[in-house]
């Protein structure tokens, strides 16, 4: 066996042992999808303890590139929305923006997706260097599969990568928040980005019966994976799963800048009966995420403490936490008042006995997308 067989076969094997990968179509099917053919463009390595978090870029043939193709890790591919790998040399402190998806979650979604064969007609949202397109390839057969890259330079090497091993689905460049309905009707979609509202093209564009995949996410950070299923009257409801599944946001749901800030000295003061302590727990932000959609997470030093900021840039709504003698004190401004109805969702999850994100069902109907415990 050569180094490559061996590292992908221990891959394989830490799948199965680890649950992801659980049914023998979908196990032929990652055998045959080689992941290093994906990477061949490189892909950039986060700097331990730099912070800002810093990337240097790992080339084909680099120490540890091969290694790496085979861990069970995301894989940085793209920067800043532009540069990839061999355009630079040291290091970059910019945001990622594509990324080859940890193996184990790529094939935990595909589990999840529950294909029926024969004729399962595939919808990917997110095509990144085209390796889960590759193993639905495997599985399903390529006329069965569609998949959106929004990057076009991400999808062309995708493009290259699949036509080498020989696979021709149709591959689109765009934003695939619209779908693509001249393949449709699909009988599955999946998103290998994050949403933060499930965009209503997915569902039209969706058999009734058939499913939707995706990662349900938002600014505030915290996002999980949702499995609507499709009805005849247009609508999608569905449980999020579990796994507290994070993915970048689709690029039309990244948030905007922060921009020249408000003066935050002004404002209601009172204390506050929970603490932005809260936040550091995933089911609570997700739950805050939901009263606040529109609020970004920011920390300032301010009069010899820190604040913690909610900060909604459309409507210029602010509230700033901070922590005085062991109680909380709110300050908030601007037409909505973001941590009363933080507070007041909170409150309603804890009387509810506060579920787990597994517990809450997603319905999203041509009047918009509601997420309830
Ligand atoms: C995590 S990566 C995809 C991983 C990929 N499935 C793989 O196995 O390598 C997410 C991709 O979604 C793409 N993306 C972001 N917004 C998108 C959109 N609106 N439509 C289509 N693709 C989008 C990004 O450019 C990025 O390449």
């Amino acid at each position: 066996m050569t180094d490559q067989a061996q590292l992908h076969q221990q891959l394989i094997d830490s799948m199965t042992a680890n649950g992801s990968l659980r049914t023998e179509p979908w196990k032929r099917a990652v055998e045959t999808i080689a992941r290093h053919e994906f990477l061949r463009t490189g892909f950039f390595r986060r700097l331990d303890g730099a912070v800002p978090s810093a990337w240097a870029p790992v080339l084909e043939g680099d120490a540890g590139w091969l290694e790496a193709c085979y861990e069970d890790e995301s894989l940085v591919t793209q920067i800043a929305g532009t540069i990839m790998p061999a355009d630079i040399r040291g290091q970059i402190m910019r945001d990622p923006t594509s990324s080859s998806t940890l193996p184990s979650l790529v094939v935990r979604m595909l589990e999840d997706l529950q294909v029926v064969e024969p004729e399962s007609k595939v919808l990917e949202i997110g095509t990144g260097t085209g390796y889960s397109t590759a193993v639905l390839c495997a599985r399903l057969g390529e006329e069965y599969v569609t998949s959106i890259e929004y990057d076009e330079e991400v999808a062309a090497r995708a493009r290259t990568a699949l036509g080498r091993r020989g696979m021709y689905p149709t591959l689109v460049s765009g934003d695939g928040l619209l779908g693509y309905a001249d393949g449709a009707p699909y009988d599955r979609v999946i998103a290998t980005c994050g949403v933060r509202t499930v965009p209503a093209a997915w569902i039209e564009q969706t058999r009734p019966g058939g499913l939707i995949l995706t990662t349900i996410g938002g600014w505030l950070g915290s996002s999980e994976l949702a499995r609507l299923t499709v009805h005849d009257n247009g609508t999608a409801t569905g449980p999020l799963l579990s796994g507290q599944v994070s993915f970048m946001l689709a690029r039309p749901h990244t948030p905007p800048a922060l921009g020249l800030l408000p003066d935050l000295s002004e404002g209601k003061e009172r204390e506050a009966i929970i603490g932005t302590d809260a936040l550091n727990d995933w089911t609570y932000r997700f739950v805050v995420q939901l009263a606040a959609p529109h609020a970004q997470h920011l920390t300032m030093e301010r009069d010899g403490r820190t604040e913690h900021v909610l900060i909604d840039v459309e409507s210029g709504s602010w509230a700033a936490l901070y922590e005085e003698d062991g109680r909380w004190i709110v300050r908030q401004d601007g037409p909505n008042a973001l941590w009363d109805a933080a507070e007041e969702q909170l409150g309603r999850w804890h009387a509810a006995g506060t579920p787990a994100l597994e517990e809450f069902t997603v319905s999203v109907t041509p009047q918009g997308q509601t997420i309830n415990w």
